[in-house]
């Protein structure tokens, strides 16, 4: 009994002044951070040798990384707007958001989840698994069925949820089904989303619906929208490293044109393995022009096939991707692919929602010009046009007569 009497006390201690710490202000928190965080969180001795960790201060700063790390992480939460929150993809995406993998350790979340309203109760779920999960960075989270409420302040919209195609369904009628989402969508966050609003549009057919959306936002500049092909990047780079025999990192410069269908057009032509062209590391140039295009096409249905089910995380991936090749600059000389608004490069339509090869500044983004390409290319490319004005034609009735 003798010995464990201190011991208790100091635990008694220890505990009335964690209890007093609860109590107390943030302000007051931070005051007491430098004697507390020993006992919370040892400093680890290599931590005072790092002079720059966290933005806190200079070389000779010896103050406790819990007081630098709050002064150097940004406080105002970034908005960002899932649709189609409880579905697969969203499923595998917003807890990536949640723990930093999107905006960075240091910048603080603020979710705002979309579903329909029988998938409410399901939305629950996640967002508990969000709460179970801790996440330091995640400032809060809305769960809605109301579009406008979600998209209140957002910065960045991920449109994921969709109607999936049923059995029987011709592609207008897809078309037509998911019209009636992205209409709305695009008038909603026209409504109440940030001034710096920036849409990605993932559900299906992701090309036509972010077209669609858009042309319901006039208000919203048509260079803040984008359709995902970034899966159909990071399979052609997939595809080109195991061919070549190649670390994926060592492939750049992958360029997706035109539509996320079986019409799209991985371009092999431009890409690069280590700087150096497709063409002249890859000397199987039959599959380079015939298999390998087919498999990044149909990769889609390949994975449905194998898995049962269709590309989630996969997709939740490519969306991370997508969002950092906008927000960060894209190393020098390379691209990524992203369906943005044509202005009529390479011969494209103006206002198509098309998959171009893009490159971003951190700020602003801008189609890769000049790039070249044989008879090959060429025709692949006008034939994913032609079946994007297609859709465009199909889905008439659901934008603005001015367009
Ligand atoms: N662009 C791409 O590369 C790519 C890749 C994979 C999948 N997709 C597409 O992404 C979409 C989502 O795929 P998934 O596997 O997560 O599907 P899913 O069916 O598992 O989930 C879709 C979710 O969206 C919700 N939803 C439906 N209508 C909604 C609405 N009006 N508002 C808000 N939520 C709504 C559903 O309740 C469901 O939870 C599909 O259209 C799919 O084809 C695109």
């Amino acid at each position: 009994m003798g010995p464990r009497v201190p011991k208790l006390v100091a635990a008694f201690v220890a505990g009335i002044v964690v209890a007093a710490v609860f109590a107390l202000a943030p302000t007051s928190l931070l005051v007491l951070a430098p004697i507390l965080a020993p006992i919370v969180a040892p400093i680890p001795a290599h931590a005072q040798d790092q002079p720059h960790s966290c933005g806190g201060g200079g070389p000779q700063d010896t103050t406790p990384q819990l007081v630098s790390m709050s002064a150097g992480m940004a406080s105002t939460p970034i908005q960002v707007a899932v649709t189609g929150a409880a579905g697969q993809i969203g499923y595998a995406l917003v807890f990536r958001i949640a723990s930093g993998q999107m905006f960075g350790p240091d910048q603080p979340i603020a979710l705002r989840m979309l579903e329909i309203e029988p998938a409410l109760k399901s939305l629950e779920g996640v967002a508990m698994e969000l709460d179970d999960c801790a996440f330091p960075m995640l400032a809060s989270m809305e769960l809605t069925s109301n579009a406008e409420k979600a998209f209140e302040g957002a910065n960045w919209a991920l449109l994921v949820g969709a109607a999936p195609r049923k059995q029987g369904m011709e592609r207008s009628d897809l078309l037509a089904v998911n019209g009636g989402i992205f209409g709305p969508q695009g008038k909603a966050l026209a409504k109440t989303a940030a001034a710096n609003i920036r849409i990605l549009v993932v559900g299906n057919p992701c090309n036509t619906n972010a077209y669609i959306a858009r042309l319901n936002a006039p208000e919203i500049a048509a260079e803040r929208w984008f359709a995902m092909t970034r899966l159909d990047e990071n399979r052609a780079r997939s595809q080109l490293a195991q061919k070549a025999k190649v670390p994926v990192a060592a492939i750049s410069n992958v360029g997706v044109w035109g539509n996320h269908s079986t019409t799209q057009y991985p371009d092999a032509r431009n890409a690069r393995i280590a700087g150096l062209p497709v063409f002249d590391v890859i000397s199987d140039h039959g599959w380079l022009k015939g298999k390998f295009i087919e498999t990044v096409q149909k990769r889609g249905a390949a994975v449905i096939e194998a898995r049962g089910a269709s590309s989630a995380a996969s997709a939740a991936n490519a969306v991370i991707d997508s969002v950092a090749s906008l927000r960060t600059a894209t190393p020098w000389g390379d691209w990524h692919s992203l369906a943005v608004v044509s202005h009529g490069e390479y011969s494209v339509p103006e206002g198509l929602q098309f998959g171009f090869p893009v490159r971003s500044d951190g700020e602003h983004w801008e189609v890769v010009p000049d790039l070249k390409h044989d008879d090959d290319g060429w025709d692949r490319i006008k034939k994913t046009t032609h079946e994007l004005l297609q859709e465009q034609e199909m889905v008439k009735g659901l934008v603005p007569a001015q367009a």
